[in-house]
């Protein structure tokens, strides 16, 4: 079954408790939160105070997305906040699998997110490790940016190559995903759907989520 991770980057902040709960009764699968450090992306969004108090409104996983350098320092916190999923992005370690075990060592579900210029050869060795991979379907950094097509060629290349290693591993695809687009995505082999500006900001976020699941539910496989 695919899963729906709305991005609360794109919430409002504001009245954040109130938007998590419309997503999680409106059936989200899990929290995507997103941990950007200004120097990784030019972007400065949220960290582990958030993080902490969010696992005390929710019971739904914590799939936290660090954009941010020397991840490593961090991971403790993070997980001791409450995070289910680690992403870290391989363009930001330089001792990848060191980080990956680490990260499974202190309890959550690591996962490796790519920038849409990085190559799934970045993964080859590592993949064997871990439990998702980020597929950035925008260059990360803001919310609301233009879906890159060419990411789906990639999505698909990814899940071949998982599939012909027979791996336990989920495809996540995150950045300018949409009721428009989704299908496509969904179909060149994306498990998890991350959506922040398309629910977000919407007229109505519970409407949204339903039409999202019920979008996802209609494709064959999915
Ligand atoms: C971008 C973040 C995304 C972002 C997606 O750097 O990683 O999770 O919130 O937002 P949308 O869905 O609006 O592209
Ligand atoms: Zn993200």
């Amino acid at each position: 079954m695919v899963m729906l991770a709305p991005s609360i980057l794109s919430a409002d902040f504001a009245n954040l408790l109130k938007d998590i709960k419309e997503v999680e009764t409106a059936g989200a699968d899990m929290l995507h939160i997103d941990v950007m450090d200004g120097h990784f992306v030019p972007n400065i969004s949220i960290g582990l105070p958030v993080v902490k108090s969010i696992k005390k409104v929710t019971k739904l996983p914590l799939d936290v997305h660090l954009m941010i350098l020397n991840p490593e320092r961090y991971i403790d916190d993070f997980i001791s906040a409450g995070a289910n999923y680690i992403t870290v992005h391989a363009e930001a370690c330089f001792h990848l699998h060191r980080l990956i075990e680490s990260i499974r060592a202190l309890g959550a579900k690591p996962s490796v997110a790519l920038n849409p210029a990085t190559s799934l050869n970045d993964i080859e060795y590592i993949i064997d490790y871990i439990d998702m991979v980020l597929i950035m379907t925008v260059n990360p950094g803001f919310g609301g940016q233009n879906f890159i097509k060419e990411m789906v060629y990639k999505i698909n290349r990814l899940k071949k190559m998982i599939l012909k290693r027979n791996l336990d591993v989920k495809i996540q695809v995150d950045g300018g995903i949409n009721l428009d687009n989704v299908e496509e995505v969904v179909k060149a082999g994306a498990d998890i759907i991350v959506a922040g500006s398309a629910i977000f900001r919407a007229d109505s976020i519970e409407n949204t989520v339903f039409e999202f699941k019920e979008k996802i539910s209609r494709i064959k496989g999915a």
